[in-house]
Protein backbone atom coordinates (compact mmCIF):
# COMPACT_ATOMS: atom_id res chain seq x y z
CA UNK A 1 0.00 0.00 0.00
CA UNK A 2 1.33 2.99 -0.93
CA UNK A 3 2.30 5.88 1.47
CA UNK A 4 1.15 9.03 0.71
CA UNK A 5 3.38 11.93 -0.22
CA UNK A 6 4.92 14.00 2.73
CA UNK A 7 2.35 11.88 5.32
CA UNK A 8 3.99 10.05 7.68
CA UNK A 9 3.21 6.22 7.71
CA UNK A 10 1.05 5.38 10.81
CA UNK A 11 1.78 1.62 12.14
CA UNK A 12 0.60 -0.59 14.58
CA UNK A 13 3.51 -2.57 16.05
CA UNK A 14 2.08 -5.00 18.25
CA UNK A 15 4.22 -7.08 20.79
CA UNK A 16 3.59 -10.22 21.91
CA UNK A 17 5.27 -12.07 24.97
CA UNK A 18 7.95 -13.88 23.65
CA UNK A 19 11.99 -13.41 24.81
CA UNK A 20 12.70 -11.47 20.79
CA UNK A 21 10.75 -8.65 22.52
CA UNK A 22 14.34 -7.37 23.71
CA UNK A 23 14.65 -6.59 19.65
CA UNK A 24 11.75 -4.20 19.19
CA UNK A 25 13.24 -1.04 20.86
CA UNK A 26 15.56 -0.85 18.14
CA UNK A 27 13.01 -1.77 15.52
CA UNK A 28 11.07 1.31 16.85
CA UNK A 29 13.58 3.54 16.37
CA UNK A 30 14.49 2.22 12.83
CA UNK A 31 10.51 3.13 12.33
CA UNK A 32 10.57 6.56 13.48
CA UNK A 33 13.73 7.46 11.82
CA UNK A 34 12.16 6.26 8.77
CA UNK A 35 9.50 9.42 9.97
CA UNK A 36 6.76 6.86 10.95
CA UNK A 37 3.92 7.61 13.13
CA UNK A 38 4.02 4.38 15.52
CA UNK A 39 1.05 3.60 17.77
CA UNK A 40 2.71 0.51 20.17
CA UNK A 41 0.21 -2.30 21.51
CA UNK A 42 1.49 -4.48 24.24
CA UNK A 43 0.09 -8.03 24.92
CA UNK A 44 -0.34 -8.58 28.45
CA UNK A 45 2.71 -10.69 28.93
CA UNK A 46 4.80 -9.17 26.33
CA UNK A 47 5.32 -6.55 29.39
CA UNK A 48 7.27 -9.29 31.29
CA UNK A 49 9.77 -9.00 28.15
CA UNK A 50 10.29 -5.37 27.38
CA UNK A 51 9.01 -1.71 29.51
CA UNK A 52 5.76 -0.73 27.88
CA UNK A 53 7.82 2.61 29.23
CA UNK A 54 11.03 1.88 26.83
CA UNK A 55 8.79 1.80 24.04
CA UNK A 56 6.76 4.66 24.71
CA UNK A 57 9.73 6.96 24.99
CA UNK A 58 10.52 6.03 21.32
CA UNK A 59 7.23 5.93 19.89
CA UNK A 60 7.02 9.43 21.61
CA UNK A 61 3.32 8.18 22.71
CA UNK A 62 1.35 6.67 25.47
CA UNK A 63 1.60 2.40 24.92
CA UNK A 64 -1.77 0.67 24.36
CA UNK A 65 -1.85 -2.76 26.96
CA UNK A 66 -5.35 -3.04 27.61
CA UNK A 67 -8.86 -2.47 26.78
CA UNK A 68 -9.29 -0.04 29.49
CA UNK A 69 -6.76 2.70 30.69
CA UNK A 70 -5.93 1.68 34.00
CA UNK A 71 -5.28 5.68 35.20
CA UNK A 72 -8.48 7.00 33.78
CA UNK A 73 -10.65 4.07 32.84
CA UNK A 74 -10.88 5.20 29.69
CA UNK A 75 -11.71 2.47 26.75
CA UNK A 76 -8.89 2.32 24.24
CA UNK A 77 -11.29 1.96 21.16
CA UNK A 78 -9.84 -1.16 19.00
CA UNK A 79 -12.37 -0.01 16.41
CA UNK A 80 -10.68 3.18 16.04
CA UNK A 81 -7.36 1.62 16.20
CA UNK A 82 -7.64 -0.52 13.47
CA UNK A 83 -9.21 2.36 11.04
CA UNK A 84 -6.44 4.23 12.04
CA UNK A 85 -3.45 2.33 11.12
CA UNK A 86 -2.02 2.16 7.44
CA UNK A 87 -0.07 -1.40 8.73
CA UNK A 88 -0.32 -3.43 11.50
CA UNK A 89 3.32 -4.93 12.28
CA UNK A 90 3.36 -7.46 14.81
CA UNK A 91 6.96 -8.89 15.72
CA UNK A 92 7.62 -11.27 17.58
CA UNK A 93 4.50 -13.10 16.77
CA UNK A 94 3.87 -15.99 19.27
CA UNK A 95 2.29 -19.27 18.65
CA UNK A 96 -0.73 -18.41 21.26
CA UNK A 97 -0.98 -14.66 18.97
CA UNK A 98 -1.05 -16.41 15.91
CA UNK A 99 -2.94 -19.62 16.70
CA UNK A 100 -5.66 -16.57 18.11
CA UNK A 101 -5.58 -14.80 15.12
CA UNK A 102 -6.39 -17.91 12.99
CA UNK A 103 -9.31 -17.97 15.05
CA UNK A 104 -10.64 -14.65 15.61
CA UNK A 105 -9.96 -14.61 19.03
CA UNK A 106 -9.82 -11.26 20.68
CA UNK A 107 -9.23 -11.67 24.09
CA UNK A 108 -6.72 -9.11 24.18
CA UNK A 109 -7.00 -4.65 22.73
CA UNK A 110 -3.82 -5.99 20.18
CA UNK A 111 -6.16 -9.12 18.66
CA UNK A 112 -9.31 -7.03 18.81
CA UNK A 113 -7.59 -4.06 16.56
CA UNK A 114 -6.10 -6.55 14.48
CA UNK A 115 -9.69 -7.91 13.85
CA UNK A 116 -10.90 -4.38 13.42
CA UNK A 117 -7.98 -3.72 10.53
CA UNK A 118 -8.67 -3.19 7.29
CA UNK A 119 -4.94 -2.03 6.42
CA UNK A 120 -1.82 -4.99 5.62
CA UNK A 121 -0.92 -7.04 8.34
CA UNK A 122 2.51 -8.14 8.59
CA UNK A 123 3.45 -10.98 11.49
CA UNK A 124 7.30 -11.67 12.13
CA UNK A 125 6.70 -14.98 14.07
CA UNK A 126 9.22 -16.02 17.08
CA UNK A 127 9.84 -18.87 18.79
CA UNK A 128 11.57 -22.18 19.98
CA UNK A 129 12.49 -24.63 16.34
CA UNK A 130 10.21 -27.66 17.83
CA UNK A 131 7.40 -24.88 18.00
CA UNK A 132 8.29 -23.72 14.54
CA UNK A 133 8.58 -26.31 13.31
CA UNK A 134 5.16 -27.61 14.99
CA UNK A 135 2.29 -28.88 12.64
CA UNK A 136 -0.20 -26.71 14.40
CA UNK A 137 1.90 -23.87 13.50
CA UNK A 138 2.92 -23.83 10.29
CA UNK A 139 -0.88 -24.86 9.02
CA UNK A 140 -1.55 -21.79 11.24
CA UNK A 141 0.98 -19.52 9.31
CA UNK A 142 -0.36 -21.03 6.21
CA UNK A 143 -3.96 -20.35 7.14
CA UNK A 144 -3.07 -16.75 7.56
CA UNK A 145 -0.82 -16.33 4.34
CA UNK A 146 -4.04 -17.52 2.51
CA UNK A 147 -6.09 -14.57 4.25
CA UNK A 148 -3.52 -11.80 3.00
CA UNK A 149 -1.26 -12.03 6.12
CA UNK A 150 2.40 -11.15 5.22
CA UNK A 151 4.67 -13.11 7.10
CA UNK A 152 8.30 -12.13 7.62
CA UNK A 153 10.05 -15.74 8.20
CA UNK A 154 11.57 -16.69 11.46
CA UNK A 155 16.25 -16.95 10.75
CA UNK A 156 18.08 -19.68 11.71
CA UNK A 157 19.98 -19.39 14.61
CA UNK A 158 20.79 -19.56 18.14
CA UNK A 159 17.74 -19.47 20.44
CA UNK A 160 17.06 -18.43 23.81
CA UNK A 161 16.68 -22.11 24.86
CA UNK A 162 20.07 -23.21 24.16
CA UNK A 163 19.24 -24.91 20.81
CA UNK A 164 19.99 -23.87 17.72
CA UNK A 165 17.52 -23.67 14.34
CA UNK A 166 14.61 -21.78 12.92
CA UNK A 167 12.89 -19.81 15.07
CA UNK A 168 14.88 -16.85 15.70
CA UNK A 169 13.56 -13.39 15.55
CA UNK A 170 15.41 -11.17 12.79
CA UNK A 171 17.88 -8.38 13.11
CA UNK A 172 15.76 -4.81 13.41
CA UNK A 173 17.56 -4.05 10.52
CA UNK A 174 16.38 -6.95 8.73
CA UNK A 175 12.67 -6.56 10.10
CA UNK A 176 12.48 -2.81 9.09
CA UNK A 177 14.10 -3.63 5.12
CA UNK A 178 11.27 -6.54 5.12
CA UNK A 179 8.25 -4.39 6.43
CA UNK A 180 9.43 -1.49 4.03
CA UNK A 181 9.82 -3.57 0.85
CA UNK A 182 5.69 -5.28 1.64
CA UNK A 183 4.54 -1.61 2.41
CA UNK A 184 6.34 -0.08 -0.89
CA UNK A 185 7.39 -2.31 -3.05
CA UNK A 186 8.16 -0.09 -6.20
CA UNK A 187 8.44 3.58 -4.44
CA UNK A 188 10.14 2.88 -1.25
CA UNK A 189 11.57 6.67 -1.29
CA UNK A 190 8.12 8.69 -1.20
CA UNK A 191 8.15 11.67 0.68
CA UNK A 192 11.72 11.49 0.80
CA UNK A 193 14.25 14.72 -0.51
CA UNK A 194 17.07 13.54 -2.46
CA UNK A 195 20.05 16.06 -3.21
CA UNK A 196 22.74 15.08 -6.46
CA UNK A 197 24.89 17.06 -8.01
CA UNK A 198 26.43 16.49 -11.56
CA UNK A 199 28.65 17.24 -13.97
CA UNK A 200 31.82 19.44 -13.79
CA UNK A 201 32.17 23.35 -12.98
CA UNK A 202 33.63 25.79 -14.92
CA UNK A 203 36.03 28.39 -13.65
CA UNK A 204 36.08 31.29 -15.70
CA UNK A 205 39.56 33.02 -17.05
CA UNK A 206 38.47 36.01 -18.74
CA UNK A 207 34.66 36.49 -20.42
CA UNK A 208 35.89 33.94 -23.20
CA UNK A 209 37.75 31.49 -21.67
CA UNK A 210 37.29 28.75 -18.23
CA UNK A 211 39.23 25.59 -16.43
CA UNK A 212 37.73 22.88 -16.75
CA UNK A 213 37.38 18.95 -16.51
CA UNK A 214 35.65 16.05 -19.01
CA UNK A 215 32.68 15.28 -16.69
CA UNK A 216 29.77 14.53 -18.84
CA UNK A 217 27.43 14.19 -16.03
CA UNK A 218 25.77 11.20 -17.29
CA UNK A 219 26.83 9.33 -13.80
CA UNK A 220 24.77 11.89 -12.04
CA UNK A 221 21.85 12.36 -13.98
CA UNK A 222 21.47 8.39 -13.86
CA UNK A 223 21.25 8.47 -10.45
CA UNK A 224 18.88 11.41 -9.83
CA UNK A 225 16.81 9.42 -12.73
CA UNK A 226 17.02 6.44 -10.23
CA UNK A 227 16.22 8.47 -7.31
CA UNK A 228 12.92 9.41 -8.96
CA UNK A 229 12.18 6.37 -9.81
CA UNK A 230 11.85 5.26 -6.36
CA UNK A 231 9.24 7.97 -5.83
CA UNK A 232 11.69 10.03 -4.39
CA UNK A 233 11.53 14.07 -4.70
CA UNK A 234 14.74 14.52 -6.41
CA UNK A 235 16.75 17.93 -6.84
CA UNK A 236 19.51 18.11 -9.19
CA UNK A 237 22.20 20.70 -8.72
CA UNK A 238 24.40 20.56 -12.52
CA UNK A 239 27.11 21.68 -13.89
CA UNK A 240 27.71 22.71 -17.28
CA UNK A 241 26.68 19.60 -19.00
CA UNK A 242 24.83 18.29 -22.68
CA UNK A 243 22.27 16.11 -21.20
CA UNK A 244 18.07 15.90 -20.85
CA UNK A 245 16.91 16.92 -17.34
CA UNK A 246 15.81 12.97 -16.14
CA UNK A 247 12.13 12.88 -15.39
CA UNK A 248 10.36 14.07 -12.15
CA UNK A 249 13.87 15.76 -11.23
CA UNK A 250 13.83 19.58 -10.58
CA UNK A 251 16.99 20.81 -11.52
CA UNK A 252 19.20 23.96 -10.56
CA UNK A 253 22.10 25.05 -13.36
CA UNK A 254 25.38 26.25 -11.71
CA UNK A 255 28.57 27.06 -13.44
CA UNK A 256 31.04 27.55 -11.34
CA UNK A 257 32.14 25.82 -7.89
CA UNK A 258 30.94 28.86 -5.87
CA UNK A 259 27.39 28.74 -7.40
CA UNK A 260 27.34 24.82 -7.21
CA UNK A 261 28.01 25.59 -3.24
CA UNK A 262 25.43 28.17 -2.78
CA UNK A 263 22.89 25.81 -4.55
CA UNK A 264 23.32 22.28 -2.09
CA UNK A 265 24.25 24.08 1.44
CA UNK A 266 21.23 25.76 0.10
CA UNK A 267 19.00 23.12 -0.67
CA UNK A 268 20.80 20.58 1.63
CA UNK A 269 18.82 21.74 4.60
CA UNK A 270 15.81 20.02 4.21
CA UNK A 271 17.12 16.55 2.50
CA UNK A 272 17.14 13.08 3.89
CA UNK A 273 19.97 11.89 0.85
CA UNK A 274 22.81 13.60 -0.49
CA UNK A 275 25.10 12.38 -3.47
CA UNK A 276 28.27 14.66 -4.04
CA UNK A 277 28.57 12.82 -8.03
CA UNK A 278 29.76 16.40 -9.47
CA UNK A 279 33.42 16.81 -10.38
CA UNK A 280 33.97 20.10 -8.62
CA UNK A 281 36.94 22.01 -9.49
CA UNK A 282 39.30 22.18 -6.99
CA UNK A 283 40.67 25.70 -8.51
CA UNK A 284 40.00 28.67 -9.48
CA UNK A 285 41.45 31.82 -10.97
CA UNK A 286 42.92 33.95 -8.32
CA UNK A 287 41.35 37.05 -10.37
CA UNK A 288 38.73 36.96 -13.27
CA UNK A 289 39.86 39.40 -15.72
CA UNK A 290 36.89 41.46 -16.85
CA UNK A 291 38.00 41.59 -20.58
CA UNK A 292 38.93 38.95 -23.15
CA UNK A 293 42.63 38.37 -22.32
CA UNK A 294 45.24 39.29 -25.83
CA UNK A 295 47.52 36.70 -26.22
CA UNK A 296 50.95 38.36 -25.87
CA UNK A 297 53.78 36.76 -23.78
CA UNK A 298 53.60 33.64 -22.15
CA UNK A 299 50.70 33.66 -19.57
CA UNK A 300 50.65 32.96 -15.71
CA UNK A 301 47.63 32.00 -14.07
CA UNK A 302 47.55 32.56 -10.27
CA UNK A 303 45.25 29.58 -9.17
CA UNK A 304 43.40 29.74 -5.77
CA UNK A 305 41.58 26.63 -4.22
CA UNK A 306 37.81 26.58 -4.58
CA UNK A 307 35.48 25.95 -0.94
CA UNK A 308 35.37 21.36 -0.50
CA UNK A 309 31.42 21.49 -1.11
CA UNK A 310 31.09 17.38 0.44
CA UNK A 311 33.60 18.55 3.75
CA UNK A 312 31.06 21.24 4.44
CA UNK A 313 28.18 18.87 4.04
CA UNK A 314 29.62 16.60 6.19
CA UNK A 315 30.21 18.99 8.98
CA UNK A 316 26.62 20.27 8.42
CA UNK A 317 25.20 16.46 8.40
CA UNK A 318 22.17 15.81 10.67
CA UNK A 319 22.06 12.38 12.17
CA UNK A 320 19.34 11.62 10.23
CA UNK A 321 20.60 12.30 6.78
CA UNK A 322 22.77 10.09 4.47
CA UNK A 323 25.94 11.47 2.81
CA UNK A 324 27.45 9.98 -0.38
CA UNK A 325 30.52 11.02 -1.67
CA UNK A 326 32.62 10.19 -5.46
CA UNK A 327 35.90 9.58 -5.53
CA UNK A 328 38.32 9.39 -9.21
CA UNK A 329 41.66 8.57 -8.45
CA UNK A 330 44.53 7.82 -10.76
CA UNK A 331 46.33 5.81 -7.95
CA UNK A 332 46.23 4.59 -4.41
CA UNK A 333 42.46 4.77 -5.07
CA UNK A 334 41.44 2.54 -1.77
CA UNK A 335 43.38 4.31 0.22
CA UNK A 336 42.08 7.78 -0.95
CA UNK A 337 38.46 6.85 -0.48
CA UNK A 338 38.88 4.76 2.75
CA UNK A 339 40.24 8.67 4.13
CA UNK A 340 37.86 10.42 2.41
CA UNK A 341 34.94 8.73 3.88
CA UNK A 342 36.40 9.37 7.37
CA UNK A 343 37.64 13.29 7.01
CA UNK A 344 34.49 14.48 5.02
CA UNK A 345 32.11 12.57 7.57
CA UNK A 346 30.30 10.29 4.85
CA UNK A 347 28.20 7.50 5.19
CA UNK A 348 30.06 5.72 1.92
CA UNK A 349 32.44 6.70 -0.73
CA UNK A 350 31.82 5.41 -4.63
CA UNK A 351 35.37 5.46 -5.98
CA UNK A 352 36.16 4.92 -9.73
CA UNK A 353 39.33 4.08 -10.82
CA UNK A 354 41.49 5.94 -13.75
CA UNK A 355 43.11 2.60 -13.74
CA UNK A 356 40.03 0.60 -15.04
CA UNK A 357 39.54 0.34 -18.30
CA UNK A 358 35.98 1.15 -19.42
CA UNK A 359 35.57 3.76 -16.08
CA UNK A 360 35.09 7.18 -15.23
CA UNK A 361 34.92 10.17 -17.62
CA UNK A 362 33.75 10.02 -20.93
CA UNK A 363 32.40 6.40 -21.00
CA UNK A 364 28.47 4.75 -20.81
CA UNK A 365 29.80 1.96 -18.25
CA UNK A 366 31.60 2.17 -14.87
CA UNK A 367 33.31 0.33 -12.33
CA UNK A 368 32.97 1.02 -9.43
CA UNK A 369 33.62 0.11 -5.34
CA UNK A 370 32.03 1.43 -2.15
CA UNK A 371 33.77 2.13 0.88
CA UNK A 372 31.56 3.11 3.68
CA UNK A 373 32.63 4.31 7.51
CA UNK A 374 32.68 1.18 9.35
CA UNK A 375 35.48 -0.55 6.90
CA UNK A 376 32.67 -2.28 5.03
CA UNK A 377 33.44 -2.37 0.92
CA UNK A 378 31.74 -3.59 -2.07
CA UNK A 379 33.33 -4.18 -5.36
CA UNK A 380 31.58 -4.38 -8.93
CA UNK A 381 32.33 -5.37 -12.04
CA UNK A 382 32.06 -3.47 -14.98
CA UNK A 383 28.17 -2.83 -15.85
CA UNK A 384 26.65 0.27 -17.94
CA UNK A 385 26.28 3.58 -16.05
CA UNK A 386 22.91 3.21 -15.52
CA UNK A 387 23.48 -0.54 -13.36
CA UNK A 388 25.89 1.68 -11.60
CA UNK A 389 23.16 4.33 -10.53
CA UNK A 390 20.74 1.28 -9.63
CA UNK A 391 23.14 0.10 -7.29
CA UNK A 392 24.07 3.34 -5.64
CA UNK A 393 20.42 4.30 -4.73
CA UNK A 394 20.05 0.84 -3.82
CA UNK A 395 22.42 1.07 -1.28
CA UNK A 396 21.57 4.50 -0.50
CA UNK A 397 18.24 3.39 0.40
CA UNK A 398 19.95 0.19 2.33
CA UNK A 399 22.06 2.78 3.87
CA UNK A 400 19.50 5.27 5.00
CA UNK A 401 17.00 2.88 6.55
CA UNK A 402 19.32 0.51 8.57
CA UNK A 403 22.91 1.80 8.52
CA UNK A 404 24.52 -0.69 6.38
CA UNK A 405 25.20 -1.93 3.02
CA UNK A 406 22.14 -4.74 1.36
CA UNK A 407 23.25 -8.10 0.22
CA UNK A 408 24.01 -6.71 -3.42
N1 LIG B 1 34.10 17.81 -4.01
C1 LIG B 1 33.44 18.91 -3.52
N2 LIG B 1 34.04 20.13 -3.58
C2 LIG B 1 35.27 20.27 -4.12
C3 LIG B 1 35.94 19.15 -4.62
C4 LIG B 1 35.32 17.92 -4.56
O1 LIG B 1 32.33 18.78 -3.02
N3 LIG B 1 35.82 21.47 -4.18
C5 LIG B 1 33.44 16.49 -3.88
C6 LIG B 1 33.14 15.77 -5.18
O2 LIG B 1 31.82 16.04 -5.63
C7 LIG B 1 33.30 14.31 -4.78
C8 LIG B 1 34.32 14.34 -3.68
O3 LIG B 1 34.37 15.68 -3.20
O4 LIG B 1 32.10 13.79 -4.22
C9 LIG B 1 35.71 13.91 -4.01
O5 LIG B 1 36.32 14.74 -4.91
P1 LIG B 1 37.88 14.58 -5.23
O6 LIG B 1 38.28 15.70 -6.12
O7 LIG B 1 38.16 13.18 -5.67
O8 LIG B 1 38.50 14.67 -3.81
P2 LIG B 1 39.16 15.80 -2.98
O9 LIG B 1 38.58 15.78 -1.63
O10 LIG B 1 39.13 17.09 -3.69
O11 LIG B 1 40.62 15.24 -2.80
P3 LIG B 1 41.87 15.27 -3.72
O12 LIG B 1 41.63 16.27 -4.83
O13 LIG B 1 42.93 15.65 -2.78
O14 LIG B 1 41.99 13.85 -4.19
Amino acid sequence: MPTPVNKPLKIILGVTGGIAAYKIPMLLRLLKKADADVQVIMTPSAERFVTPETLSVLSEKQVLCDFFDPATGMWNNHVDLGLWADAILIAPATATTIGKMVHGIADNLLLATHLSARCPVIIAPAMDLDMYAHESVTENLKTLESRGVHIIPAEDGPLASGLSGPGRLPEPETLFAEFMKIMNPELPLKGKNIMVSAGPTFEPIDPVRFIGNHSSGKMGYAIADAFAKKGANVTLVSGPVSLQTPKNVSRIDVQTAEEMREACLKESTNVDIIVMAAAVADYKVETRAQLKIKKEEDLTLSLVKNPDILQELGKAKTSSQTLIGFALETNNGYDYAKDKVVRKNLDFIVLNSLADEGAGFGHDTNKVYLFDKTGSEKAYPLMSKKMVADIIVKQAISYHFSGNFADI
